[in-house]
């Protein structure tokens, strides 16, 4: 997830894109770059770092120029660089492209492009795209752009400029945002509202497969076959520029929740490939190699670890490989058995997290290869594991981890069914139904987030809480676990989660009709285990909140509360299951006042021992 900004008009460009990337900071920050179009043509600066390495430079050596785009990296291909920061050239220098986005046809672009003789200077897979253009050029940038876009599989938010336009930006997008902020005599280009409120609050919504002409007295928006779209759709802002930053959101968390359908899909994109064969060359293993492996051992912290729990249930399940689950603070000192034929998980959002990364090096001094999975480009879990399997749930602000929680799961699922396909443990046809199953999670996320009847109600009833149980069976249990480490984690009421048939060997004794007792009841083949655990507690006075599928009327008999999810394969169920209890400790956290993006005694990223 990167920042976007472009301008067209008579200010100085380069104060209003540093102005408007400062605003887009949130969406990454690793490096930063503009493209101005200066006299003797585009004029490219680019920085490492914060944006603050870049205003730095342009400070102290103006590019003057009304017309030109911007950028900040969060990287999603390539380490963070000055090589690969946005904006990239093509072989001319006369082309300069920013993007937010994923490419996922990059690498034959790229032979294609050098086939032809283009020189390619950087990792990215944006930089295909102002090769594209110059080899589609011929005279009418818009048009090189249409005929570019329709030459990439994935998804894109796009800025070009050409020394021959000097007066123009073309944008273009699909399934990434992009917006263009309407001024009087000037145009703005951005990944998002806040970059342009300072100017405007006239705003032309991009919509897929459509391409924008911005001059500074109008926008032509073209669709994919070059047609003018007569009705581009238009909107007024109302927001503050708080509330746009957070996209209209109260806090950074609710916002990400929101997000997660977009993460989740992120993650998943291409990642099975036209032949039914998984896509995760991150692995860098000989189906021989997987076949040797004979034990995975999944280490992490905190929600993390929770991901890994689930992964435990999948891998098992679907690759009949063993799965161990360790916290990284305990596997690190541990002795632990691992050698040459297990494969270590890490997983870590910041990919920063102390005790995880001393566990890799402990695991790959035993000998064993370790794969990290991290929403974070460049971070150190990347340079110290064999292999990285991205997260893209862009950057995540609330410490309370949400939807890199979900993306996470995601990917678990993707490495399952590549260990599964390798091992020969399902059949084609049972990985192309899941894959399609899989494919439809974030709609499902997307349905659960657009149906938040009864959930507030609910949170109000138990905001006066001082302790709570969160129970579940099966793959349930580790969604219980992340549910109870949400609620602690914002409200601050004590959240205890146990496996629903462990209970009664000694939590039931907790049981009052002040504690609440939150349920992961969705349809499974433990589901009457479940209910029997809810009515030994309910027994007791405990007042229940099920999360529970939708058509279930059964269980509105044992819950003072259903927080409903559509029906999923049991398997499928664990980020369904999630949203609902992310919701729930929010709305409770909040009504009790407190700050959820930043919880007290909390970092996001836990570099210390
Ligand atoms: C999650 O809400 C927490 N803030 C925390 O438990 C976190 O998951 C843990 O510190 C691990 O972080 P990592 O994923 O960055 O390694």
């Amino acid at each position: 997830m990167c920042g976007i900004v472009g301008y067209v008009g008579p200010r100085q460009a380069s104060d209003v894109l540093l102005g408007g990337l400062a605003r887009l900071e949130y969406r990454g920050y690793d490096s930063a770059g503009v493209a101005i179009m200066a006299e003797d043509g585009v004029r490219v600066v680019r920085r490492l770092g914060k944006l603050v390495n870049l205003s730095g430079v342009i400070e102290s050596e103006p590019v003057p120029g009304g017309v030109g785009i911007g950028h900040t990296r969060w990287a999603t291909h390539g380490r963070p660089s000055e090589e690969n920061a946005h904006p990239h050239a093509d072989c001319t220098g006369r082309i300069a492209v920013v993007h937010n986005g994923i490419i996922e046809n990059y690498v034959e672009l790229r032979e294609e492009l050098a086939a032809t003789g283009h020189v390619l200077r950087s990792e990215t897979d944006t930089e295909v795209v102002a090769h594209l253009v110059e080899s589609y050029y011929t005279g009418d940038l818009a048009a090189a752009v249409t005929r570019t876009v329709a030459r990439l599989d994935g998804s894109y938010a796009l800025g070009v400029v050409h020394a021959d336009h000097p007066d123009t930006v073309v944008a273009a997008r699909k399934d990434s945002p992009l917006i263009i902020g309407l001024g009087e005599g000037e145009n703005i280009v951005a990944s998002d509202i806040p970059a342009v409120l300072e100017y405007t609050r006239d705003v032309l919504v991009l919509h897929d497969d459509q391409v924008a002409t911005v001059s500074a007295g109008e926008v032509v928006v073209r669709d994919g076959s070059g047609e003018v779209v007569a009705d581009p759709e238009l909107m007024r802002v109302d927001w503050d520029l708080d509330a746009a930053e957070k996209g209209g959101y109260e806090d950074f968390m609710l916002k990400e929740i929101f997000e997660q359908p977009t993460a989740i899909r992120e993650t998943l994109r291409g990642r099975m490939g036209e032949d039914g064969e998984i896509q995760l060359s991150e692995l860098d293993m000989t189906p021989e190699q997987v076949t040797a492996i004979d034990r995975v051992f999944i280490i992490a912290c905190g929600t993390s670890y929770h991901a890994g729990m689930v992964a435990k249930t999948l891998i098992e399940q679907w690759a009949r490989i063993p799965v161990e689950v360790e916290v990284s603070s305990e596997f690190r000192y541990r002795d632990p058995i691992v050698d040459d034929e297990t494969l270590v998980v890490a997983i870590t959002q910041s990919g920063e997290t102390a005790d995880t990364l001393a566990g890799v090096r402990e695991a790959r001094e035993r000998g064993a290869k370790v794969i990290a999975i991290t929403n974070v480009v460049g971070s150190r879990v990347t340079r110290e594991s064999d292999g990285v399997i991205y997260t893209h749930a862009g950057p995540e602000i609330g410490v309370a981890a949400t939807k890199t929680f979900t993306a996470q799961i995601a990917a678990l699922y993707v490495l399952a069914l590549k260990l599964a396909q390798a091992k020969g443990t399902l059949s084609d046809e049972r990985v192309e139904s899941l894959w399609l199953e899989l494919s439809n999670i974030p709609d499902v996320v997307e349905a659960i987030l657009a149906d938040l009847d009864g959930l507030k109600e609910c949170a109000a009833e138990y905001t006066a809480a001082c302790s709570s149980l969160f129970l579940g069976r099966g793959i349930g249990v580790p969604i219980a676990m992340e549910g109870a480490l949400k609620l602690k984690e914002i409200s601050y009421i004590h959240a205890e989660a146990y496996a629903a048939g462990e209970m009664k060997h000694g939590p039931i004794a907790l049981i009052t009709e002040e504690v609440p007792v939150v349920v992961v009841a969705t349809q499974g083949h433990t589901y009457e285990k479940v209910v029997s655990n809810i009515q030994e507690v309910r027994a007791r006075g405990a007042h229940i909140i099920a999360v529970a599928t939708h058509g279930d009327d059964e269980i509105t008999r044992h819950a003072e509360h259903v927080l409903r999810v559509p029906a999923t394969s049991e398997v499928l169920s664990a980020i369904p299951a999630t949203v609902p209890m992310q919701l729930l400790s929010y709305y409770i956290a909040k009504a009790r006042g407190c700050n959820v993006d930043q919880p007290r005694n909390l970092a996001k990223s836990v570099t210390v021992e």
